[in-house]
């Protein structure tokens, strides 16, 4: 292998011939990324593999079911050489260099006159890696670039076709790491983060020094609700050209006043993106090994809060029809009043004896977990002096164990296939 490096370039093939020889496991590696560039592909091999075949039936690309033909290079830009015949990719690179298309050789990189790099690509970059003699490492850099680029952690702002405006991000329940890639990258692109006091918090010390932080319950808002005030706060730096990321606990639309923020900034004109979160109702029971349905046990979960005592004539929650369901039920801010919502739901029904599980920090290392059953549950968080933020699990589900034995009778909720 010369030591001279190979010159980079981005070839822009859309409506060019591009001539792939052999339909192996080459060509089905390299098939795709010719195909999404526009290339206007033909491939000369007798055989193909399945999915090169597939190719060639939808009409991707043009295949001639033949062996290499000198002149078979003679209209291409480009060209991918890997027939499993030494000599017919010997004849096709001497073409190649006779016509000065440049060409790929899957058997012999020192014949060839150019090389594939590991490629990858994350929101709209593409990442080419050569290292010369080493495919390996050359994947291994791109696979470090490519999760660096997806998760964050490189920030790569797009200084060019960056647009203003507000994303509404879903931090997930706490757990730095339960974040989607979206909203991780969002975070480290921004210049202002409004943040909860749920959700992942540690991931706003990650933050370049440039980046504002603004703790969402420290807003001064004066004559206003503090809503009011947050939402006049993202409309403001928004205003200012600023990209903003408001960073919520869980899902901004589960109990996460989401949708009233994305009306507001709706209504004065401001660009809003919404990243769905992975919601505390599934994922705190989740973390303490709680399923929230369960084949045989539990066909339904419903997810309430549990901020309003259900006397108070402002629940908007029907508990006599909660009471009612077999499934799980899910509780949110529910911590202060589920001694009275034991209460309710067992007088319209529920057994007493029903299990819960009542999660406080879910997720961080502060987690733990309290069971009792609809009897108790109100003494119990009074006397374990449980706090805010927990999840209220209940239902037969709560009593389903990992070591439990296989499932016994076909259940009609069908699993994983259903
Ligand atoms: C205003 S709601 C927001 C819910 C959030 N949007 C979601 O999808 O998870 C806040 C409630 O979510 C629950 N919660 C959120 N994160 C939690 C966590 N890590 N552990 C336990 N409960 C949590 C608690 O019930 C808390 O009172």
């Amino acid at each position: 292998m010369p030591d001279t490096p190979a010159y980079p370039v981005g070839l822009r093939l859309t409506g060019r011939r591009v001539v792939v020889l052999g339909g192996g496991g080459v060509a089905q590696r390299r098939l795709p990324a010719l195909v999404a560039s526009g290339a206007d592909v033909l491939l000369v091999s007798p055989s193909a593999t399945p999915s090169v075949e597939a190719m060639a039936e939808t009409g991707e690309l043009t295949w001639e079911r033949r062996t290499y033909r000198p002149g078979d290079l003679a209209q291409a830009w480009y060209a991918l050489i890997a027939t499993s015949d030494p000599a017919a990719n010997h004849a096709a690179s001497a073409e190649a260099e006779a016509h000065r298309v440049w060409a790929v050789r899957s058997d012999d990189a020192d014949a060839a006159t150019a090389w594939t790099p590991a490629t990858g690509r994350s929101e709209g970059v593409t990442v080419a890696v050569l290292t010369g003699s080493d495919p390996r490492r050359s994947a291994a850099v791109r696979d470090a670039v490519v999760e660096g680029l997806r998760d964050g952690t490189l920030a790569a702002p797009q200084y060019r076709t960056r647009t203003p405006g507000v994303a509404l991000v879903g931090g997930g329940p706490g757990d730095p790491d339960l974040i989607t890639v979206r909203g991780r990258r969002l975070l480290a692109e921004a210049d202002v983060v409004i943040a909860d006091r749920l959700g992942p918090r540690d991931l706003l010390d990650e933050l370049p020094p440039h980046v504002e932080v603004v703790d969402a319950a420290k807003i001064p808002y004066g004559r206003f609700m503090a809503q009011e005030a947050i939402n006049q706060a993202l409309v403001a730096y928004a205003k200012e050209g600023k990209s903003v990321v408001r960073l919520k606990g869980g899902d901004p639309f589960v109990f996460g006043r989401g949708m009233e923020e994305v009306q507001e900034l709706t209504r004065a004109g401001v660009p809003v993106t919404v990243v769905p979160g992975i919601s505390s109702s599934i994922s705190v029971p989740g973390a303490v090994g709680i399923p929230v349905t369960h084949r045989g046990v539990a066909h339904e979960f419903t997810v309430v809060s549990g901020h309003v005592a259900p006397d108070d004539a402002r629940s908007l929650v029907d508990w006599r029809a909660l009471a009612a369901l077999r499934g799980t039920l899910v509780l949110l801010m529910a911590v202060e009043r589920i001694g009275a919502i034991a209460e309710a739901l067992i007088a319209h029904g529920r057994d007493a004896d029903t299990p819960v599980a009542v999660v406080q920090e879910g997720t961080m290392a502060t987690q733990r977990r309290v069971d009792a059953t609809l009897a108790t549950v109100g003494e119990r968080v009074r006397a374990e002096e449980v706090r805010p933020p927990a999840v209220i699990v209940i239902g037969d589900v709560v009593a389903v164990r990992p070591d439990a034995p296989g499932p016994g009778t076909p259940d009609a909720e069908g699993g994983a296939g259903g």
